[in-house]
Order: structure tokens, then sequence, then C-alpha cells
């Protein structure tokens, strides 16, 4: 979010509400569950709506499209409430305050129309999940509808009724903080990740018992900021936009978001926020998206910024006019100052400030709103602290994790070869790191990091000793701080970082094992939290060197959202476990999978860089002159990544064969079946995802070398023998054409890999002809 925004933010002081009884007593309506009591047939909806809307002035419309950010209560805002003047506010969480909120609305507005609150439900709200890279490294949608459900749940029940997520930004550059939120590199993979929280979080329909509003965001292209540097400008060519960043949006649009987030950045020098084309011919036209838009914060007022808008006055006309619904703003919205004067003036028109309504009350009519605006505050306690949420994120973060090494089978932990285990690194007993950027509602105190989880596993029967042995920080502060003020440890001085650090060393070489655990903090990652370079902060590569020249064995666990530089740990550590910020109950989760309990299945969700020098190193790149070099480009250093997309190690072995085609021609619009036999060879049951690769060989224009287009997470007892089925088509077979400025799906050879990762070696080949 622009600095520019943030810092005229008070501190956060609606977080320390307490968990008051609400001061009115509800009358009538059932409050046992949240969610509209009937699901509503959309004429229903539209009825309702037009009836309403039929009651409603100009200016009551115009409240409509109006939210505000709420830190702290003013007096101004609950007037302009009362007077029907907003339509939504957000970054509230206590359930009295909403519920006083919502008494305004409804029990003083003319016409009773209540709010909808909105909040960043990214990866849980009192139960934290692992971050949304982590649940797309699970190669297991189920495991993102599972996640979300819960969230949905929590935050649900305290009257949040719409969450900003799913983030569907594709990230080739993990310079680009916000690589976290998404879902990595891929759109066929990034799509699955969509539909399936979008699935979560809306449950079945919009207004489904315990569900809220689903927002994907930021459409469209955020992801490519230049040089990583979040907020700064896309240039994505046409072929890139549809066959690369638009298509988790659309399998949004197909799973049936309610709404959508306009992005903060210029793309192809017009802002997100004012671009006609995205919000209205995209969105609209060609994908018959019936939800509303909401922009990012401040990104109508920011129109002016851009150089775009020449005043206040004009963004919100042209956010009007490009498909914004409705203004999410600090203070006070271009909208509501402006739009009145701009129907009077003939800038606008009657009509189109009714079209930007309606979706909005069509949204609060689905959601039950008007039936059960309120919150029932026993049961928001009950939900927030039911413990199944919590078994749900340790298996979350047990099915996330990513094994990058294990030389000489080091993990599973054999627990009695090792009694005395150092665990050493600035992130392993930190609860709030473990967790991640993007969380506000967690508790610490039931948060297990991993100095906690391993203490709880392995109880006295292993000596733990713990030594962060370095301290790492942002050389410029987060803007996060200044608004939520989380407690910082003191620095270090230069005397003590020494001791520390020999401390660690020694730590390690007089244990039988240690377990180092590198990475960012938490706000070192996220919005706001791009950087310049993939190395590991601070002083932790020589942390690392140092430990491992004690001789002792070594486990290394990272703890980031983005690929750092592992090329020395890669083959100096024996063994490297990615587990990102799994949650709540990482440090359970962690242990479980050190000593064997659970077993690593997941994936990487972007190719590996060795260092920040490749970026962007996307697997689905092009074969060009001299192919036989591709692997060599730079003089030095390889031009492949440390570790390709798709990669995953496991406790167990798998072997991959049979791949068969069901036809070896196709028509276009025919679809041909793949299976391809996956099995066990190894002692352990464990998972493996089977993806399915897939080139087209010539065609009207150059086809990536691969592209991922199947995949399935398969668990497998020791020797078992699955057949995996996936199925070739129009979707999987067709792409944007920059050459045909149009889809097609052209005759040609295609190539087909199936296995474990994206350098899969078993092939076939098939043709699509005329
Ligand atoms: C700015 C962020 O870009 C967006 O993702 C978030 O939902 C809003 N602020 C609200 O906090």
């Amino acid at each position: 979010m622009p600095k520019s925004f943030w810092h005229s933010c008070k501190p956060a002081k609606v977080f320390a509400f307490p968990f008051l009884i609400c001061f009115f007593v509800v009358v009538g309506g059932t409050l046992a569950q949240t969610g509209s009591p009937t699901r509503l047939s959309d004429s229903e909806v539209r009825e309702r709506v037009d009836a309403l809307i039929k009651q409603m002035t100009l200016e009551e419309k115009i409240g409509q499209l109006s939210q505000l950010f709420v830190f702290e209560p003013t007096k101004d805002r609950d007037d302009a409430v009362a007077k029907g003047q907003l339509g939504s506010l957000l970054f509230l969480t206590d359930p009295a305050e909403i519920n006083r909120y919502q008494h305004l609305a409804v029990e003083k507005s003319r016409l009773h129309i209540p709010l909808i609150f909105g909040f960043d439900v990214i990866h849980g709200f009192r139960t934290v999940f692992p971050v949304p890279i982590a649940m797309a490294a699970s190669w297991d949608p189920s495991l993102a509808i599972e996640g979300q459900t819960v969230a949905a749940r929590e935050a649900r029940a305290v009257g949040i009724d719409w969450a900003f997520a799913p983030m569907l930004d594709i990230a080739r550059d993990p310079r680009w903080g916000r690589i976290i939120e998404g879902a990595g590199e891929d759109p066929y993979l990034g799509s699955a990740m969509a539909a399936a929280q979008v699935r979560g979080f809306q449950g079945d329909y919009i207004g489904a018992a315990d569900h809220l509003l689903a927002c994907m965001k930021h459409f469209a292209g955020y992801g490519a900021a230049e040089g990583g540097r979040d907020y700064d400008a896309s240039y994505i060519p046409d072929t890139l936009m549809y066959n690369v960043y638009l298509p988790p949006f659309h399998a949004a649009v197909k799973a049936g978001v309610g709404s959508a987030m306009s992005a903060y950045m210029d793309l192809n020098d017009v802002p997100a926020t004012g671009n006609r084309w995205l919000l209205h011919d995209v969105l609209r036209e060609q994908w018959g998206f019936r939800g509303f838009v909401v922009s990012d914060a401040n990104s109508v007022k920011s129109l002016r910024i851009h150089g775009y808008a020449k005043d206040l006055y004009d963004a919100a006309v042209l956010g009007i006019k490009s498909g914004v619904d409705m203004e999410m703003a600090i203070g006070e919205t271009a909208f509501s100052a402006n739009l009145l004067t701009a129907v009077q003036k003939g800038d606008l028109t009657a009509q189109q400030i009714e079209d930007a309504a309606r979706p909005i009350l069509e949204m609060k009519m689905r959601l039950g709103l008007f039936e059960n605006a309120y919150v029932d505050l026993p049961r928001a306690q009950q939900i927030l602290s039911a413990p199944e949420h919590r078994v749900v994120s340790r298996r979350a973060a047990e099915r996330t994790a990513v094994l990058l090494r294990n030389e000489g089978n080091l993990l599973p932990l054999r627990q009695d070869a090792y009694k005395k285990i150092a665990l050493i690194g600035p992130l392993a007993d930190s609860r709030r790191d473990i967790i991640g950027p993007w969380v506000f509602q967690y508790d610490l105190k039931e948060t297990v990091s991993i100095l906690d989880g391993l203490r709880n596993k392995l109880g006295p029967k292993s000596e733990i000793s713990y030594a962060p042995g370095v301290q790492i920080g942002r050389k410029f502060p987060s803007f996060f701080d200044a608004i939520f003020r989380e407690a910082k440890p003191p620095v270090w001085s230069v005397e003590q970082a020494k001791e520390e650090f020999d401390r660690a060393v020694r730590l390690a070489g007089s244990s039988d094992l240690t377990i180092l655990v590198l990475g960012e903090k938490q706000d070192m990652i996220g919005e706001g939290a791009s950087r310049e370079s993939l190395e590991l902060p601070g002083r932790q590569q020589e942390l690392l060197e140092g430990v491992v020249a004690t001789g002792k064995p070594v486990v290394v666990i990272m703890m980031n959202g983005r690929p750092l530089n592992l090329t020395w740990a890669s083959q100096h550590a024996p063994a490297i476990l990615e587990i990102w910020y799994p949650g709540t109950q990482g440090g359970n989760a962690v242990a479980n999978l050190l000593l064997g309990d659970a077993v690593p299945g997941g994936k990487l969700p972007y190719a590996w860089p060795r260092n920040g020098g490749q970026i962007p190193i996307p697997y689905a790149h092009n074969t060009t002159q001299a192919p036989e070099d591709q692997g060599k480009r730079y003089w030095d250093e390889d031009s492949t990544p440390l570790f390709p997309f798709g990669y995953g190690l496991s406790y167990s072995s798998f072997q991959f064969s049979n791949l068969k085609l069901s036809e070896s021609a196709v028509q276009p619009g025919e679809t041909l079946d793949v299976t391809v036999d996956l099995e066990n060879t190894g002692n352990t049951p464990a998972d493996e995802v089977a993806q399915l690769y897939v080139h087209q060989q010539y065609g009207s224009t150059s086809r990536p070398v691969r592209e991922l287009k199947g995949f399935e997470r398969v668990t497998l007892a020791p020797h078992e023998k699955k057949t995996v089925h996936f199925s070739l088509g129009k979707n999987e077979l067709s792409y944007w054409s920059t050459a045909k400025k149009d889809w097609v799906e052209e005759p040609s050879v295609f190539d087909v890999w199936a296995g474990g990762d994206s350098s899969a070696q078993l092939h076939s080949t098939f043709a699509v002809v005329p």
C-alpha cells in the first residue's frame, strides 16, 4: 500500500477493543448461523434489489459506493453510516464494534441498508494457516478449500462478510514481496488454487452459512512490477497477459467469485483502477462477471498521482467510467466528494451510478445481510477457539512442506541417534515469524514456534539447546510497523553479536545434530517488502558455513516466502526442508516432519533461482537459438534454476511408467486421455504429485518448452501402484496467439511429459490435425 496511504493511518486502536457484549439487544431473526437463511434465486435477488433501488435517492446510491478504513471510531463516520453515506467499512475485527456500526446503518439510516464489512483474511483469521504460496506448494486444491473454509468461518463469526482474497497475481520475480500471497509462477496451478480458494471462502453459493464473499485481487498484472518493486508499473504484452497473468482470475470468475479488486499499478501505462479494458471489456464483456469491483486502498485517488486524472473529480469520474463500483479509501473517498456533482454536471449519468450500486446491493442481499445483519457474540467466541481448526492448520502445514535435499536419508531423524540437539537461527523460536505476514488476529499464546514444537514432540528424551546466532532486520522499516506496533527485540551491540554468533557455532559443535532455521522475518516479505537481492539476510550465510564447518550433521529449515540463495547450502548442508511460514501449528508440524510422523510431499510452485541475477527464470520459457546452450546462457553461472518448478523430494521414492495416450491424433475441440502409472517404490507411505507437461512444437507463435496441463497429488502405500488419469482438450491445448489476436487451437505436434517435476523425462507425442 503506498506510503502516503498508510502514513495517514492512526495506530490500530480497534484491535485493542475488548470482546464486549454489545450494548443493544438484537431482536428477532435467527443468530445461530451467519449467512442467508435460504438461498435466493437470481430473479429473487434482482426483484428485491429493483424494489430497493426504486426507493433510493441518488445520494443514497452514491453512499453505497464508498468504503472506508476504520482504525478508530469517529463521530463523523458514525454520522455518515447513520445517514446511509457509506456502503462498507474495512479493518474492523471486534464483533461488538461491528454490531455497533451495523446498528447505525440498519436502525438509523432511512432505508435500513446494512453495511458490508471487509477484511484481509488472507491465510486464516484467528487460526493462522500456511501462507498462500505454501498452500500452492501443497499442489492440493482440496487443502486450500479446507483452509479458506475455516478462515471464512472464523471471520464471518465476528461479522466480517467479505475477504480481500484470494490474491491471484502470477509472480515471476521473487524480489516482489507479494509473491508470498499468490500461487507462484504458473497459470495452471494458479487457476486451480484460485478456484479452490473461492470455493473455500464462498461455499456452495454466495450466502452459504458460515462463509463470506471472496474478492479476487489485484486485477490485473500487479505481479509484473518492474524490478520487482512493489507498486511500480507493469508492462505486459498481450501474449503474457492472456496466457499467464489473466487465467487465474478467469478461473475465479468461473468459480463464481462475487467481487474483484483493481490493482494499484499502471498496466502498459494505463492505471489498472482506471483501465476500462481490464474492468469492463475483459472482466464483464469477455468473462461475464456479474459481481462488483472495489478499488484497492486509495487507488481511485491515486489516478491523479499516476498522472492519469487531472484532479480528484476527474479521478472519480474515470473510476466509475472504467468499471470501479466501490472505492476503498482512508479519510474520504473521491466518489463521495464528487459523484453527485459529476451527475449534476452531466459528466456521469444517474444510470451509471445505479449500475455501480446494483451489484453491491445484490451481494449484500445474497449474503443474507438484510435478514441477519448482526453478530452473535458468544458464538463468535466459541468459533474462534474451536480446537478442530488448529488440527486443520497443522495438517496443512505438514502438507505444504517441500523437501529440497536429503543426502544419505538424514531425514527423517532417528531420534535415538541424537541425544543433544542444537536448534539455531534467528527464526527458530519466533512465534510471530512462524505465522508470516498479513495476519492480525493471531494469538501468540497458542502459536507454536519450532522450539516449542520440538520440545512438545521430544519431551525430555532429547536435550534441545537454542541459540539465535544472528539477528536479522530490514534496512528500512516496514510501514506496517507504524500502524500495528508489534514489539521488536532490542538490537545487539557489536560485542554481543560476536558472542552470540560464536556461542551458536560452539553449540553446534558440541551437539549431535544441528537444526538450523534460516530465512526472512515475516516483515521482510509481503506488501511493501520487495528486495533487490535473494541472499540470506544478515549474517545467516556465515552462520550456515560456521555450523556446517563443525562437521556435525545439519538440517536446514527454510522459513521464507520467496526463494533465497541456497546454492552453497544445496552443496554443503545434507538436508534442506522448506516450511514457508506454516502458521499457528507450524512448530508441531515441523517436529512431525523431522521425526517422520508426517512425510513431506509438497512441490515448488516456482523455479528456484541460483541467485537474483537469474530472475526471471520461468520454467515455461521459449526455445530459441542454440538450444543446446540453453543452460549456459551466462558465462559465469548456469542458466538453469537450482531446483526446477514442481520439484520436491520425499522420504519414499517413486517411479512413473507406462505413459499412454488414448489417441495419436485429435481434431481441434476433441479430447484425448493420458494415463501414467505411478508406484511408491520405497518403504514409507507417502505422497507424490503426478504432473503433466505439454509443448506445442510449432504454430502461429512460438510456444513455451513446457507448460503444466494437469496434476494430481496421490497418496500411496509402500509398493502400491496407481494409474493417474489426465485429459487434454480445448482448454489445455488452446492459447492466445499474439499473431492471430485470438484464442487458437492449432494443428501441430505436441510433446507430452509426465513425472514428479518439470524436468520429467517420460515422453510421448500426439498431433492435433485439421
Ligand atoms: C492494500 C493491498 O494492496 C490489498 O491487497 C489489501 O486488500 C488492501 N490494502 C486492504 O488492506
